[in-house]
């Protein structure tokens, strides 16, 4: 009997590319899909009983009402590194069992986070807007040199190291924060540790590459932002729950920020769902995120992509063969990239 399998997040395209990546790894699968992410209950059409598979992006929430409709799931095949979208104790309790993808995309992520930085330190974006309109003049649009700034990066995992090398490959000081420092590869690529208040003071530039968890939830708060270098760029292509966002405007308002690169928003999952906001029992403090997020956005020092970081061809490729490779590995006894809730 083929494995039954759902895939969240996934449009028809995605979808058929899954299915191949999961014929190539050996699995015979009965694939069902929607491109919109899956929460709580209800959920969508093909999702319940009988699925044993379930495969979700950084949208969707995993937590104890979707398990509850689906008592057939053993794994959650989530396509990206991150994993707080899942809930780890509700799946644990329910003996199902989850896999990431830990490292489809450092370049990727890297490389994307460097495109938000150059969008701001040369003013790419406010330059775009105006040649749309026919306006070449160049006033207000002078930017920054990279060579001899100073970049501070929270973090120093498979992304984060890959931002040090290329910040070393435009002549970039290099600092880091990290809990777990590797100090051989900072002498390698060239850059040095310090504790984060004292990196928040030196960087021109801070970028975030830490894991969202409770511990690290707003991380960047208006008392870290007070420690920052006067004008300093604040990037962030993590998870929005790193930032604290009602401190973030504060910061940009104040001059204490200089501008803002953003992949992730804290609620981004919100911004694409106003519709059903209106209709919905959200609180008061997810329509608040929503209107800042919003606010956020139409501010000219604040460049905002949403969410993709990891979208590129390369990279969605090897995200579909990894996860077909953990449902294969999963099926033959032998998990792989088998993520444990963290503190
Ligand atoms: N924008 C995107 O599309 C996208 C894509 C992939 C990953 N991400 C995000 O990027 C994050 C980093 O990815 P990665 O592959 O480098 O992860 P990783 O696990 O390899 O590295 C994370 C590093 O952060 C460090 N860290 C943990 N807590 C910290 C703290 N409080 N302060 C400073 N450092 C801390 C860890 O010790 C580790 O070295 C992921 O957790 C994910 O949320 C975003």
């Amino acid at each position: 009997m083929p494995l039954t399998v759902f895939a969240a997040e996934a449009d028809a395209e995605e979808s058929a590319r899954l299915r191949a990546a999961l014929e190539a790894a050996g699995v015979s699968a009965e694939l069902s899909n929607t491109p919109e992410p899956v929460r709580g209950a209800p959920p969508p059409a093909g999702l319940g009983p009988g699925v044993k598979v379930l495969s979700v992006f950084v949208g969707s929430r995993v937590g104890d009402e979707l398990l509850a409709a689906c008592p057939d799931l053993e794994l959650v095949a989530t396509r990206s590194t991150g994993y707080d979208h899942v809930d780890l104790a509700a799946c644990g309790a329910r003996g199902v069992v989850v896999a990431n993808v830990p490292t489809y995309g450092e370049n990727t992520v890297a490389e994307h986070t460097f495109a938000l930085i150059l969008a701001l330190s040369r003013n790419v974006h406010k330059a775009w807007v105006r040649t749309q309109r026919g306006d070449f003049s160049l006033a207000g649009l002078q930017g920054f040199d990279l060579r001899g700034r100073v970049l501070g990066l929270v973090g120093t995992g498979h992304i984060g190291l890959h931002v040090a090398k290329i910040g070393r490959g435009f002549g970039m000081e290099v600092l880091a924060a990290d809990p777990r420092p590797q100090p051989l590869l900072a002498e390698v690529i060239g850059f040095r540790y310090l504790e984060l208040d004292e990196l928040v003071a030196r960087a021109d530039i801070v970028s975030l590459h830490a894991p969202y968890t409770p511990a690290s939830h707003h991380l960047v708060d208006r008392g870290l932002l007070a420690r920052f270098k006067r004008g300093a760029l604040l990037v962030n292509t993590a998870r929005g729950g790193l930032v604290d966002t009602e401190a973030l405007l504060w910061a940009l308002d104040e001059g204490i920020l200089g501008g803002a690169g953003l992949d992730v928003l804290e609620g981004e999952e919100l911004l694409t769902e106003d519709r059903r906001m209106l209709a919905s029992k959200h609180d008061e403090s997810a329509l608040r995120r929503l209107v800042e997020n919003q606010l956020l956005a139409g501010r000219e020092d604040v460049v905002v992509t949403p969410h993709i970081g990891f979208d590129s061809a390369e990279a969605v490729q090897r995200i579909l063969d990894v996860t077909a490779g953990n449902v294969a590995a999963y099926l033959a006894g032998r998990p792989q990239n088998l993520v444990a809730a963290r503190a």
